[in-house]
């Protein structure tokens, strides 16, 4: 294997899917700490109380810093070179977060186990299925009372359509909690009063009361033995071709807080997780190892100070060896550039990096050349890895210039900022401008930078309406019946989408038009 194709097979990219307060900022800290990226507990959680203790976006903005080293993090575990995108969540919950998902190879769905599959959750659990990633699920907190294990996994299959299978079992729940039952490798991890790690092989089910007898008490050896006995005669058989499809997700139980089950966690995610995975491109699909650079832009993080306009484009490399200094090609301009400086980031920090591989995101400094989507390859005239889909927005307000003699500036600002990707503009058949965004936030991100940017005092006035789907067929979007409740705009591509007041009116216009197929987002169209 020459030293792409072994750079490229030891490295792990994912981001971590979850409703907020399942544990997401605990786990990524646990799994930063075993690969010694980070020293102390708290590096990482204590950025994130700063980071959002005010949703005053200017306050915002001076910890912007911070939260660009947290976007994507880097370690090393066992010889695996792992990269963990940040997934924002809270009231920086946003189309980045959605994109983000478009940048990796895998995902890691938190679910806290007293309160199931949330809401946030299966918003971000569809983007992963539309685009059939693999999905391992930590089921969290297991040092409290919660779901039982069978009904979690119920309702894993119920809401979100996917097979489960659990590759450890929990011994006990809350106070009674004592460790993980690994079916895989059949061992028992256990942790002792002192918090310490052990292990203790299993030979068959027959020795397991025996193996447990001074680990747990009595009921909770028989309640492990009985559900253990019902998965296994009951419960769906493992099949890794279905877990790399995304049709079904390994299982693993524990509790981030302390530590329990994250080790064998992610040493079996390590083995079971994809590698770099190949693209599809214009010109068919690209293998991550072939020679030639290429990659994508998934996000760019905008710096808000006036004074400084820099802003950073993130890239996910698809193939080929990245190299400090190195000139490519900017598809979509045909723009030749030099890369100077690129960064790369850490859990504290960002370094200029001088070579990265597939599966690896770098931070390259943007003066203004990129786009969201914009493929950069280190041929020209190669390829480009198409656009990145839009996703549903939330909330939506209908947006003009105060001053009319504005206008120019205005459509020039609202058109670079949906290039950017910060907010997604739709038309209504009266010409007026429909802003659409995922997170409330973005909002006053919008309001903020058209003033300061663009010198444009806006009008806004927010809609009721909080749920958009694309209409796959664009003749159908001629005849619909309208109402009160839905609007029918056309997004910056001039494709038909409709937005609806609530579920409410969503699940009356489907009785009304059975036959009109909607989208999610643009992905699936
Ligand atoms: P998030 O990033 O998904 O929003 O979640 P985060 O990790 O911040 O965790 C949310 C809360 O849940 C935190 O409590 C955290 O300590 C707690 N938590 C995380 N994992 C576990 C677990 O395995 N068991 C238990 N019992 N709690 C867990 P907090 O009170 O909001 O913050 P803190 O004061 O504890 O830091």
């Amino acid at each position: 294997m020459g030293h792409l194709q072994q750079e490229t097979a030891r490295r792990r990219t994912f981001a971590i899917i979850s409703h907020p307060d399942a544990g997401k900022t605990t786990l990524t800290e646990k799994l930063l700490l075993l690969g010694g990226a980070i020293r102390t507990a708290g590096a990482v959680k204590s950025r994130k109380s700063e980071k959002f203790a005010t949703s005053d976006w200017m306050e915002l903005e001076k910890q912007r810093g911070i939260s660009v080293t947290s976007s994507v993090m880097q370690f090393t575990y066992n010889d695996f070179k792992i990269n963990i995108l940040d997934t924002p969540g809270h009231q920086d919950f946003s189309e980045d977060t959605y994109r983000t998902l478009m940048a990796v190879d895998s995902v890691v769905m938190i679910i806290d186990v007293a309160k199931g599959v949330e809401p946030q959750t299966i918003k971000l659990f569809k983007v992963c299925r539309d685009r059939g990633i693999p999905i391992f699920t930590f089921i969290n907190k297991l040092d409290r009372q919660g779901k039982e294990p069978l009904e979690l996994f119920e309702e894993i299959e119920e809401v979100l359509g996917i097979e489960s299978f659990p590759i450890n079992y929990p011994i006990g729940m809350g106070q009674s909690f004592r460790g993980v039952y690994d079916r895989f490798q059949k061992k028992i991890e256990w942790y002792n009063e002192n918090k310490e790690r052990q292990t203790l092989e299993v030979e068959s089910m027959d020795h397991l009361s025996e193996a447990l007898k001074d680990v747990a008490d009595e009921s909770t050896i028989a309640q492990l033995e009985e559900d253990l006995l019902l998965i296994d005669e009951a419960g769906n058989e493992f099949d890794i071709e279905a877990v790399k499809a995304g049709k079904q997700t390994p299982v693993f139980f524990g509790s981030a807080v302390s530590s329990f089950g994250v080790p064998s966690f992610l040493e079996h995610y390590l083995q079971m997780a994809p590698t770099p995975q190949p693209r599809e491109s214009s010109a068919g699909t690209i293998e991550p190892d072939q020679s030639s650079f290429s990659g994508f832009v998934f996000k760019i993080q905008a710096n808000m100070n006036p004074a400084h306009r820099d802003r950073i484009a993130f890239l996910r490399i698809c193939s080929g060896k990245f190299e400090r200094g190195m000139t490519v090609w900017l598809d979509r301009t045909g723009k030749q550039l030099k890369l100077a400086q690129p960064q790369q980031f850490f859990a504290d920090s960002r370094e200029i990096i001088d070579e990265a591989f597939p599966g690896d995101i770098v931070g390259l400094y943007d003066p203004g050349f990129y786009q969201i989507g914009d493929t950069v390859c280190g041929v020209k005239d190669t390829f480009n890895y198409g656009e990145l889909p839009q996703f549903p927005p939330e909330h939506f307000a209908k947006v003009r210039a105060k001053n009319a003699m504005k206008q120019k500036h205005f459509l020039k600002g609202v058109n670079q900022l949906a290039q950017e990707g910060a907010i997604q503009i739709y038309r209504t058949q009266y010409e007026e401008t429909i802003l659409g965004v995922v997170g409330q936030l973005q909002f006053d991100v919008f309001v903020y930078r058209m003033k300061a940017e663009y010198g444009v005092d806006l009008d806004m006035q927010m809609m009721p309406h909080q749920l958009a789907k694309w209409i796959v067929d664009k003749e159908e979007a001629k005849n619909l019946q309208r109402s009160s409740n839905n609007l029918v705009v056309a997004d910056r591509d001039e494709r038909p989408v409709i937005i609806f007041e609530n579920e409410f009116a969503l699940r009356w216009f489907q009785q009304k038009h059975p036959d009109v197929k909607l989208a999610d987002s643009s992905y699936s169209l």
